[in-house]
């Protein structure tokens, strides 16, 4: 039974050495022609195959990213483990990036870029991080390790999850019911979501008037969250303040869409947190000596949520 790595050669090489070292009796396979599917019981990749059916003794299947929103769930057959990426190298990535686009917003850098490109200097009203409450949708592995990236600025911090949670010095909100009274007081909204039917079109018109006026947005999440139309809307009548997209649908953002152009918004090629190799075989490593341990892998994903 064998490990089958679908993914680019230069994460493959990476991969295969740790392996070779680490789990020295576990074929690695990086060509799927080459094997029969069925002695195929680990598959690290970003889709599924279109012969899914013919691994019939996958017990593993590892998403290369920290999303599964790309697979079918229905497609899967419910003995088979979907396992999400969860690793340092995306955790300290989404870090990083959400910390620059709070910051970026913060200090009104959409602002001085537009005043740079009219040669205008000048300074503009500034606010104490004491006074800027910063709320994060989504308090999974990437939401509680950007809360704690972002806790020594002093920014007051939110949460809002699905399912109530506890996290000191955060004020946590739960479900659908608390999610306008969060709003309420966040004036930088970062976007951590899963993509779920849920949470499908989330950051929408209704989202936007819930914040307060002036409010900022940082979406690191998936495309399909976004409606950009609303946002563009928000912004042109100064209801949110700048936004830092990380994120679009569809991907690439095609030539000419409004996104590119709006002077408030700050946009990156989807980014914001990409898998580390070295990282990652660590993690994928660790998680089939939990298997064969008989534990469950970290970042199982839970069908019945969707992540
Ligand atoms: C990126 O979006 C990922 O899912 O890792």
């Amino acid at each position: 039974m064998a490990f089958l790595f679908n993914s680019d050669a230069e994460r493959a090489r990476i991969f295969a050495a740790a392996f070779a070292h680490e789990l020295p009796t576990l074929p690695f396979v990086t060509d799927s022609a080459s094997v029969d599917p069925a002695t195929i019981k680990y598959l690290l990749t970003w889709t599924a195959p279109a012969d899914l059916d013919r691994y019939r003794n996958l017990e593993i299947l590892f998403s290369i990213g920290a999303g599964v929103d790309q697979f079918s769930l229905a497609a899967l057959p419910d003995k088979v483990k979907l396992v999400r990426m969860v690793e340092d190298g995306i955790i300290r990535m989404m870090q990083e990036y959400v910390t620059l686009g709070v910051l970026a917003l913060h200090r009104d850098l959409p602002g001085y870029m537009e005043q740079q490109r009219a040669g205008k200097w000048a300074s503009r009203p500034v606010r104490q991080a004491a006074d800027r409450c910063v709320g994060i949708l989504g308090l999974g592995n990437l939401g509680l390790a950007v809360i704690d990236r972002l806790r020594p600025f002093g920014f007051p911090l939110r949460g809002w999850s699905r399912s109530p949670r506890s996290i000191e010095g955060v004020a946590c909100y739960d479900g659908t019911d608390q999610l306008p009274e969060f709003l309420a007081g966040v004036d930088i909204l970062v976007c951590l979501l899963p993509l779920t039917p849920e949470t499908r079109g989330i950051l929408n018109a209704d989202l936007f008037k819930a914040l307060p006026e002036g409010a900022g947005l940082v979406h690191a999440g998936r495309g399909q969250q976004l409606d950009a139309e609303a946002l563009i809307e928000a912004l042109d009548g100064g209801h949110i303040s700048g936004a830092v997209l990380d994120v679009t649908e569809p991907e690439p953002l095609p030539a000419g869409h409004a996104l590119w152009r709006h002077p408030r918004i700050v946009l990156t090629p989807h980014i914001a947190s990409v898998t580390q190799p070295e990282t990652a075989a660590n993690t994928v490593i660790a998680n089939i000596r939990r298997h064969e341990a008989g534990l469950d892998p970290i970042g199982l994903v839970d069908r019945s949520r969707g992540y």
